[in-house]
């Protein structure tokens, strides 16, 4: 049994005007109180996060984004930076979704940035990386895992990365219903668990906590969670609705 305490986060992407985020916020609250055993964060967009973090003030929910700029302020028209988010009342940022990476010219040098930034401004970056269908079937899914963990994590330091969440989002099964399986989940978790000890040490992977997403929800989220190496979920459309994703929190019951 591993110490690391599972994390359930939601990732609300461009969904939900202040008026919905704040009553599925405290739907949420409600549906997860008195929990303790899990996590629970939730990461709405930029222009809730004020009225969310007001509303999960009293509640152990964490508060996400789901990006930031690396600069700390300047002329970056439609930029947020990290202290913006910590204002906000964000304790979690999500970097280097595939969303981010495919539509919006994410790299990973960029992530690598912005780590950089979330880190010094004391935020936890939930960091994701994953591998395309294409490079699943060429058999290429390691390499590019490795490539995207070493450029987004290039030359840090193991006391830079105590808040680092790593978060294996298969590009294949987000948002399309396909999730991996929880073998397939498990085999790359541990590869990248063995992947961080190399690069960190094997006491900072054994404390890291990886994250799985991709089609996460209460149908599967327990057979996943019962992975030896998966410490929770990154969770997308299973996220939106409150009473669905408090399943998820309450995968043990
Ligand atoms: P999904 O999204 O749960 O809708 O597949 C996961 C994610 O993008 O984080």
């Amino acid at each position: 049994m591993s110490n690391r305490r599972p994390l359930i986060a939601g990732n609300w992407k461009m969904h939900k005007t202040g008026k919905e985020a704040v009553e599925a916020a405290k739907a949420l609250k409600a549906l997860v109180a008195g929990v303790t055993s899990v996590e629970v964060m939730i990461a709405p967009t930029f222009t809730t996060l004020a009225q969310v973090s007001a509303e999960i003030a009293t509640s152990p929910i964490a508060l996400g984004a789901q990006n930031m700029h690396w600069e700390p302020k300047g002329a970056f028209t439609g930029e947020i930076a990290a202290d913006m988010l910590v204002d906000a009342g964000c304790r979690y940022v999500i970097l280097g979704h595939s969303e981010r990476r495919q539509f919006f010219g994410e790299t990973d040098q960029t992530v690598n940035k912005k780590i950089r930034a979330a880190v010094q401004s004391g935020l936890s970056p939930v960091f994701c990386i994953g591998e395309s269908e294409a490079e699943r079937e060429a058999g290429q899914t390691f390499s590019v895992l490795d490539k995207q963990i070493r450029k987004g994590l290039e030359s840090f330091v193991l006391q830079d990365l105590q808040a680092l969440v790593v978060a294996y989002e298969p590009v294949w099964a987000i948002g399309t219903g396909k999730t991996a399986t929880k073998e397939q989940a498990q085999e790359v978790h541990a590869h990248l668990r063995a992947e961080l000890g190399q690069m960190f040490g094997a006491d900072f992977a054994q404390r890291m906590r990886i994250l799985y997403g991709g089609s996460v929800k209460p149908s599967n989220v327990k057979e996943l969670m019962a992975m030896p190496d998966v410490d929770g979920a990154l969770v997308g459309g299973a996220s939106l609705d409150p009473e669905t994703f408090s399943q998820l929190v309450h995968y043990q019951s």
